[in-house]
């Protein structure tokens, strides 16, 4: 493991791969995805179903992501096969590194376009245009964004350029300087605005959408969104974390980083929910508004309390910000891979996918107007690419990741890793079992099967 070409830099501190890891966790897999997911899955048993997914199956995979990461040192693909040759099994394994690359590249092609849309929602609650919005016009600002792909097309670019410069410019420096700051931003302004929901009107029964389990609304379906949303939120299972985790210097314990971003991620999600759903229902909206959930609600909240202008406004540049960190980490496998296998430079390497990713991104734009009839599987093309990825390719890559660290590799060599403790034999019963287990339960039920 010492050929130094593979070597990319490591973090400065314990701190700067928490902050990079929870920058690649927190985005708009939170704050945008889980409260509408949330909203059309019926609420508190998803909730539930959610957070059992996070502390059973994405925590484990989690550490065995990071785990791989720190053994390997190098691109998913490259870490995948380096290990497997070392513990004599079949290069094969190399294909999870491939199906992270793949996973990720195609999960920022649409998140791209969400990003774009936050873009938008800063000049328009800056400019003024929802003060003191009725819960009609917040639609029809949101409907008319929607029907527009050139302008959507234009925020798409703009998002997509800005992580390209970010990510051309190397770990360090760019990526570590923007999550530094903005990260503690966006956790004060949800406080805020959990405040504000607390003085509405909706506040218990957005509460008790979002806590009070009733199972008789959770279909297999539903079960697999949840679980595929833990992943994505985790940013589980397409080698993101493996390379943030080969970044990170020996001496920081793996299991405590981990648990550290983990429930920094799902504080925040659950912050978004409850600013979000009182305003749902003190406006009588429909917790089932998709996609446009955050974008037709949180407008109201923004319009009706004090200074709201200037806090909508900071608002959405802090959600472009908690994108951004993750669009980097979605893109970075890609990166490291182009770098790696075929010599091209960073900036090379981050024109040519970005370029790629862009062009996939304008199918998710036309999913929201001309697109929007055609459907495969009953699902448009952004519904598609979400649900192939979120929910069958993180969970594949994951568990095969876990698989990986649980059977394949030396125990001596995880234990070695991740310290003798009391919590290492929890931890391997869980990747070994639990999760693969787990995870081919809820595939098998969402087709049906069992
Ligand atoms: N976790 C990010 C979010 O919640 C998205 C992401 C997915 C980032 C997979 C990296 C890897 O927005």
């Amino acid at each position: 493991m010492t050929d130094q070409r593979f070597i990319h830099s490591q973090w400065s501190s314990r701190l700067a791969f928490i902050l990079a890891a929870s920058g690649s966790a927190i985005g708009l897999g939170n704050i945008w995805k889980f409260p509408y997911l949330a909203g059309d899955n019926g609420g508190g048993a998803f909730v539930m179903i959610y957070l059992l997914c996070v502390a059973a199956i994405g925590i484990p995979i989690m550490i065995a992501e990071t785990l791989l990461g720190r053994c390997g040192r190098r691109s998913p693909i490259n870490t995948m096969r380096a290990l497997a040759d070392e513990a004599k099994a079949s290069r094969i394994w190399g294909y999870v590194g491939w199906l992270g690359v793949v996973s990720g590249f195609l999960i920022l092609s649409y998140y791209s376009v969400i990003a774009g849309w936050s873009m938008a929602y800063i000049f328009k609650i800056g400019g003024g245009f929802l003060s003191h919005a009725s819960s009609e016009v917040a639609q029809q600002v949101f409907l008319d964004l929607k029907a527009a792909p050139d302008v959507q097309v234009i925020w798409h670019t703009a998002f997509m350029a800005a992580t390209l410069f970010i990510v051309s410019r190397g770990v360090s420096d760019g990526i570590e300087r923007a999550t530094r700051i903005m990260m503690p931003g966006l956790f004060v302004m949800l406080i805020l605005l959990d405040g504000y929901a607390l003085s509405s009107e909706g506040f218990g029964q957005g509460v008790s959408f979002l806590f009070k389990p009733d199972f008789a609304r959770l279909s297999g379906e539903s079960v697999l969104t949840a679980m595929g949303q833990a992943f994505f939120s985790l940013g589980l299972g397409m080698g993101s974390i493996m390379m943030y985790g080969s970044y990170l210097p020996v001496q920081v314990s793996i299991s405590r980083a981990t648990l550290a971003v983990a429930s920094a991620d799902t504080l925040v999600a659950l912050l978004a929910g409850i600013a979000i759903f009182p305003v749902v229902f003190a406006n009588h909206l429909a917790p089932t508004l998709g996609p446009g959930l955050i974008f037709e609600t949180l407008p109201i909240a923004f319009g009706q309390m004090p200074a709201g202008r200037l806090f909508g406004t900071v608002f959405f540049i802090l959600v472009f910000f908690a994108a951004l960190t993750s669009a980097i980490a979605l893109i970075e496998p890609t990166i490291a891979f182009l770098s790696e296998n075929l010599g091209f430079n960073r900036t090379r390497a981050s024109v040519w996918s970005g370029i790629a990713c862009w062009f996939i991104g304008l199918g998710t734009v036309f999913s929201f107007n001309a697109w929007a009839e055609v459907s495969w599987f009953g699902k448009n093309f952004f519904e598609l690419v979400d649900f192939l990825t979120a929910d069958i390719m993180l969970p594949l890559g994951g568990i095969l990741m876990a698989l990986f660290a649980g059977w394949i590799m030396e125990r001596t060599l995880t234990e070695a890793e991740l310290g003798r403790n009391r919590a290492y034999p929890l931890w391997r019963i869980l990747v070994r079992y639990v999760a693969p287990v787990a995870v081919a339960v809820i595939f098998l039920r969402a087709i049906g099967v069992l």
